[in-house]
């Protein structure tokens, strides 16, 4: 099993019997899901798609990831939320958070479009200067506002670096397979075209095109990732007490039902960074609605026990902490004796630098259980392409069954389209005359 959850630590804080108590409820979560009966069930795409994905553009994906490895020296990637934060996450997961400073055959990969900030937007502009660039524009509907600037800013730069004809052979268009201003764009111009199924939402799409192609065009193998994700839906396709999704799913909650509101995904490597990222929007889009859901908040470790580990340990006692042991590093350092023992550190010397993060880990998880917070464990035995397309699995699957479990449709997210609506009214979008001006009276 690539993703395994340990329980022992939750002892002070979770009986037997309630998890006992709480099967049933877990057991209708499962068959509503699997029958596809439950809200939502519009958006169940992603439960088969290790197995049913589209074989023909899996191949097109990787053709368009090696021409975009031969020609380009930059790939910039244009999405925001389910659009962008799967692929990013996976590959510094895989690669390193210092993938654009260690790549040597494949390109360097700038993500913008994700944020509105025009002097970010300028910075990636100035990395461009003097390199073969590709552009890979993600956006399901095709009219989000952020993507939509950026991408009209590199179509411009491609056009005058390469001419019309040349920049339609590098700029690749992921988006809906019929609709949406992006697709008939891409139509038109003749970009190659990659789809967003419609039976897949943004933050479960990683797995799709969304996701694959950048990750594949950072050299990451593609194949292993859904090999992964396809040994995680069979193991975890059955609903029983071995299921450690379903008991992770459980567990928080069971947790959640006592009045923890956060749960603390921590992580003692910071390859994981984004991977908290991507964790927090899948949880948060999904639960957060109604008034209720846990908060999913963050941290790398040891990193944050200088700065959150105070709160984790002493301050207000409203969270639980999710722990992803990864067991294996990519790459360990020895630490050498020294002779003057200048630094006191012999005690560390003559072993490899993962057993003090072990340890640090082992004494963390002990403090802060003392402290009254709950750990679980998530153990995953190394960051590689299987393992982390087992995980992304296992995460979704927590995510659907804990969303069903807390009685909220985790599928949609009608909350994120209020600040549009004031932002379009601000900026005087057609149609929003009314709003504008209520907006204006209250900003007075
Ligand atoms: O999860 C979601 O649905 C969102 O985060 C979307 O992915 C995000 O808003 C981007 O939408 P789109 O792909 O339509 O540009």
């Amino acid at each position: 099993m690539s993703v395994k959850m340990n329980g022992k630590h939750l002892a002070p804080f979770i009986s037997e019997d309630e998890y006992k108590a709480l099967f049933p409820q877990v057991k209708l979560a499962h068959e509503l899901l699997h029958s596809g009966q439950g809200q939502g069930n519009d958006f169940l795409g992603w439960l088969d798609l290790p197995v049913n994905y589209d074989k023909e553009e899996f191949a097109r994906i990787k053709k368009a990831a090696a021409k975009i490895i031969s020609d380009s020296d930059v790939l910039i990637v244009i999405g925001i939320g389910g659009s962008y934060l799967g692929a990013r996450a996976a590959i510094e997961a895989l690669k390193g958070t210092l993938y654009n400073n260690t790549c040597k055959k494949t390109p360097q990969i700038f993500y913008v479009g994700n944020s509105i900030s025009p002097a970010y937007l300028q910075d990636v502009i100035s990395l461009c200067e003097g390199k073969d660039v590709s552009v890979n524009i993600i956006s399901k509907s095709g009219t989000t506002t952020e993507p939509a600037i950026a991408f009209r800013v590199f179509r411009n730069m491609l056009e005058k670096k390469y001419g019309k004809e040349g920049a339609r052979s590098r700029i690749y268009a992921t988006t809906d397979k019929a609709r949406g201003t992006l697709k008939e764009l891409a139509d038109a111009e003749g970009y190659e075209t990659f789809v967003v199924p419609d039976d897949v939402g943004g933050r479960y799409s990683v797995l799709t095109a969304v996701g694959l192609l950048p990750i594949a065009a950072a050299g990451c193998d593609i194949d292993q990732l859904m090999a992964g994700a396809a040994a995680a839906r069979e193991a975890l396709a059955v609903c029983d007490e071995n299921n450690d999704c379903y008991r992770y799913a459980a567990t928080r909650n069971i947790l959640y039902r006592k009045g923890k509101a956060v749960e603390l995904l921590a992580c003692y490597e910071p390859n994981f960074t984004l991977m908290n990222e991507w964790y927090k929007q899948l949880f948060g889009e999904s639960e957060g609605k109604d008034q209720k859901g846990l908060f999913p908040a963050s941290v790398i470790f040891s990193t944050d026990l200088h700065s959150m580990g105070q709160f984790v340990q002493d301050g207000a006692r409203i969270m639980f902490e999710t722990v992803v042991d990864i067991q294996k590093p990519q790459k360990d350092l020895y630490i050498e004796k020294s002779d003057e023992n200048f630094d006191g550190l012999n005690f560390l010397a003559d072993q490899n630098m993962s057993v003090v993060n072990r340890k640090a880990m082992e004494g963390t998880i002990l403090a802060h259980t003392d402290g009254g917070v709950p750990n679980v464990l998530l153990e995953v035995e190394s960051l590689t392409e299987f393992n982390l397309g087992y995980l992304i699995y296992f995460f979704e699957k927590a995510c659907a069954i804990s969303g069903y479990l807390m009685g909220v449709n985790p599928f949609n997210q009608p909350g994120v389209e209020s600040y549009k609506k004031n932002m379009f009214a601000l900026l005087g979008k057609p149609g929003y005359e009314d709003r504008k001006a209520e907006l204006e009276a209250k900003l007075r």
